[in-house]
Parts: structure tokens; C-alpha cells; sequence
């Protein structure tokens, strides 16, 4: 279908945002012919997929749809979708009467129906069939994302995520498997698996098949020829079994680099997340896949300053990052979220000063540690997919363990594995010369 209409679609949140931005717009190309503009002025649809699991992105969402609707060209639509969407539902359209839709973050699938629809609100959370079937999500030529659940079971006490994705479905392995296959088809040697907690995959279906697993579906989507690596987020360090550390690591296309997200080192303060496992679970899952895997990377992410949180609490999260060095590490401050349970620990909310702090001393930390592991590669080959070109003369690729590496090259580079070896490294990134 082909027209003049343009799409601005703004993206705030995680990587399930970021694919259900991608399907938005490929759903919006097939069906409604809009193609895509990175100008505001010029589009006549304007979406933003929002995300509210902390608090300022909230309060920033209706500054922000007020901004569009100022910079809006005359008749140009507004469409609010995602997380918020689903937790504010009917109260944006009250709020922001000139916004057309409302889309949640498990109605993404009803976004064709709805565009046309002025005043219209899809935000239910029960389970619906046609939200697996989409237009293929590609990050960029080489890389496709592909959805395996929807949801969430886990009822970790400061996330808002249960009450805006719903109760955690999987996605038919044959499905997902068929979308890697045609993402392959369509050029993508990597493919990243989606989920909230990917690791859960299989417990339940909405037709009453059989129970699968998470270390099976690895092996199915291994075996899609023409697919080089796997990419999968996040997984729960609850359930790292061993058959799960074990795959990951014979599994040669299962790129090793894995997400294994602490919150917190404290055991109290796991209880008091309803986490699921110890400080002790996480140092043997962290310290067995070390082993098994020499070269494996571990990025996660930290909450400071949960309610109740104590100094003693805070150097046990401290204690834990000492003894991981994780490569990559996504700091939060606690913010209180409407719905969830560690609403009841208010009176155990840790002053802001101290959260603040604590935020701080955990950077620093985790910047020296950068400071000693990243020069450690200079010197090395390490194997790189190549994506993007650099407007200087530079191309930037991945390597198998997801570190950044950049090196002289042209767009003939694009989408080839090479051997660069390393002569240069920052805190996050690699520079090197090509040798093959
Ligand atoms: N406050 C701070 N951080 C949070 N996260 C989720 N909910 C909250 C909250 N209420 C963080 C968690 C999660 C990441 C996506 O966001 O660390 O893993
Ligand atoms: Fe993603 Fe959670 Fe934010 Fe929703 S609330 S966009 S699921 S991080």
C-alpha cells in the first residue's frame, strides 16, 4: 500500500518497547501506507511508545504530548501508546482531549484498527491470539527481534510491569521459529528473543499443549539455517538452571554475553522484592557460567535505595558487583509505582540524599572495574559482525560477546564477519584494525 502519509513514532523504555515500536510501524506500512519521518512537522500520524517503570517518564508524557501537539502540523494525528498507555488508559484522553488513540502495551496488534478511530483505547490485558502475528521487527538489516511471551508472572514488589503487560503467555515455539526463518530470509544473521523473563518460557500456552522450555526453544532456533547469532532479554537469575548454563554455553551460536539482572545483593532485600533466590543463588549462577564460559560478558541491572534498604544491605550490592565485575551495569534509584506492593514499605523509603549517594558510589565502582577489564583486550583478535557505517571513515560491529568495536572500513564491510585486532579501549568500547 503506498501514500504520502508520514509516521513520527517516538520510543521511550525497554528493548519490548523498541520491537513493539518496529511492529508498529511495519503494521502501519502494509496496512495504512504510512512511511516513516524522523520530523515532527512533517508527519501525520504521531505516536509515542511510553514506558512507566519509573517515575519521570510519566510525569514527562504529557509535557511532552503537549510539546507535539504544538509542533504538529494542521489535522496530524496523536497516538499514545505502550506501558503508560496501558496504566493510564481512558484518564490521557481526559487529561489531553487533542489525543486521538490510546494503544496498550499488550493491544500493539490492534494499532491498524485503531488509527482511524478518534478516541479510541485498547488496553485490555487478557490474552489475545492476534497479538503474536506481526510484520517483522528489524533493528537493522542484519539484526530481527522476535517476541517469544507476552506478560509477566513474577510479582517482584516495585515493578509495574505485571499490571500493564498482563499475565506471562508463550508464544507456539513453531511460530517463533517460522519468524526467525523469515527474518533470516529477509537478511538478519542475529536475532534477539524477547521477553520479560525469557528463562519462563513454556509454562503456559493459550491453546492447553504440552509444557516447553526455554533451553529447548534455543535449540530449535539454532538449527534455522543462516542464522548466526542468538541474542536473548532478560532472563531471571531464578530460573538459570543448569540445563539452561550448560546450553548457553556448548550452544555455539548463542551469543555470550547474557543479562542477569541482580537488583540487589542484599538477601533481605531480594525477600523484600520477592525476587526468588538468595545472594548466594546468584553468586553460583554468575560464578558457573564464568567457568563454563571464559570470554562471557554479564551486564545487569540495580535498584539503590529499595524501602528499608540499610547500609549493611547496600555493601552486600557492592559485594556482589566486587565479585561479578559486570561489564555493563544499568543503575536505578527505587521509584514507588502506582499498583505494586512495595507501596506498603513507604514508611521505610530511603531519603533521596542517600539513594543519590548510593547511585554514585555504585558507578564509581563499577567505572574502575571497566577501567581494569576493558584494556585487558588490547592485543587480542576478536571476531566481528559489522553494521553501521560512521560518517568518518569508520565501520562499528558487535563482537560475539556484545562489545562494541570500531575500525577503519567501508560499506562493503556491511553484514561480514572480520578479525580486528584490538589496539585501542575506552570504558565501553573497542578500536581496532582489521586482519582478515
Ligand atoms: N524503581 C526503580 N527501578 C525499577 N525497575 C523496575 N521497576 C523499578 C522501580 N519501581 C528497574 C529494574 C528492572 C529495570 C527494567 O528497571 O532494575 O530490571
Ligand atoms: Fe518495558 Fe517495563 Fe517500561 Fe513497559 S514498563 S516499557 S515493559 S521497562
Amino acid at each position: 500500500m503506498s501514500s504520502n502519509k508520514k509516521l513520527f513514532i517516538q520510543t521511550l523504555g525497554c528493548q519490548m518497547n523498541d520491537t513493539d515500536s518496529q511492529h508498529i510501524q511495519a503494521e502501519l506500512e502494509k496496512h495504512k501506507g504510512y512511511t516513516a519521518t524522523d520530523k515532527i512537522e512533517d508527519a501525520d500520524l504521531i505516536i509515542i511508545n511510553t514506558c512507566s517503570v519509573r517515575e519521570k517518564p510519566v510525569q514527562k508524557l504529557f509535557s511532552e504530548i503537549g510539546q507535539f501537539n504544538k509542533k504538529k502540523k494542521e489535522g496530524a494525528k496523536i497516538g499514545v501508546c505502550g506501558c503508560t498507555a496501558s496504566h493510564l488508559g481512558h484518564d490521557i484522553i481526559k487529561r489531553a482531549p487533542y489525543v486521538d488513540f490510546v494503544v496498550g502495551a499488550r493491544n500493539i496488534s490492534k494499532i491498524k484498527d485503531v488509527v482511524d478511530v478518534k478516541g479510541s483505547v485498547e488496553v485490555s490485558i487478557d490474552n489475545d491470539e492476534s497479538t503474536y502475528e506481526f510484520s517483522t521487527a528489524k533493528t537493522n538489516q542484519y539484526r530481527a527481534s522476535v517476541n517469544i511471551s507476552v506478560g509477566c508472572d513474577k510479582k517482584c514488589t516495585y515493578c509495574i510491569v505485571p499490571s500493564t503487560r498482563g499475565e506471562e503467555i508463550s508464544i507456539p515455539p513453531e511460530m517463533i521459529v517460522e519468524q526467525v526463518r523469515k527474518s533470516v530470509a529477509l537478511g538478519a544473521v542475529e536475532v534477539m528473543l524477547l521477553g520479560q523473563n525469557v528463562n519462563s518460557y513454556g509454562r503456559r500456552f493459550s491453546d492447553n499443549r504440552e509444557k516447553y522450555t526455554f533451553t529447548k526453544l534455543l535449540q530449535d532456533v539454532s538449527k534455522v539455517e543462516g542464522l548466526k547469532r542468538i541474542r536473548f532479554t532478560s532472563p531471571h537469575p531464578l530460573h538459570m538452571d543448569d540445563d539452561f548454563i550448560e546450553e548457553f554455553a556448548r550452544n555455539e551460536k548463542i551469543s555470550k554475553c547474557i543479562h542477569m539482572p541482580l537488583q540487589s545483593g542484599s538477601t533481605e532485600i531480594l525477600k523484600a522484592m520477592k525476587r526468588g533466590y538468595t545472594k548466594e543463588w546468584f553468586l553460583n549462577r554468575a560464578s558457573k557460567m564464568r567457568e563454563l564460559i571464559p570470554n562471557l560478558r554479564i551486564t545487569t541491572d540495580i535498584i539503590v535505595a529499595f524501602p528499608g534498604e540499610t547500609q549493611k544491605d547496600f555493601e552486600d550490592t557492592l559485594d556482589v558487583v566486587n565479585q561479578v565485575k559486570f561489564d555493563q551495569i544499568f543503575n536505578f534509584k527505587y521509584s514507588p509505582r502506582p499498583g505494586t506492593e512495595a507501596l506498603n514499605l513507604a514508611d521505610k523509603e530511603i531519603p533521596d540524599e542517600i539513594g543519590s549517594a548510593r547511585l554514585i558510589e555504585l558507578i564509581e565502582l563499577h567505572k574502575r572495574h571497566l577501567e581494569d577489564t576493558m584494556p585487558t583486550y588490547v592485543g587480542k583478535t576478536l571476531n566481528v559482525l559489522v553494521e553501521s557505517l560512521k560518517p568518518n571513515g569508520e565501520v562499528c560491529g558487535f563482537t560475539d560477546s556484545y562489545l562494541q568495536v570500531f575500525t577503519k572500513g567501508s560499506d562493503e564491510l556491511l553484514g561480514k564477519f572480520v578479525d580486528v585486532k584490538i589496539t585501542e579501549a575506552t570504558r565501553t568500547s573497542l578500536k581496532g584494525e582489521i586482519i582478515s
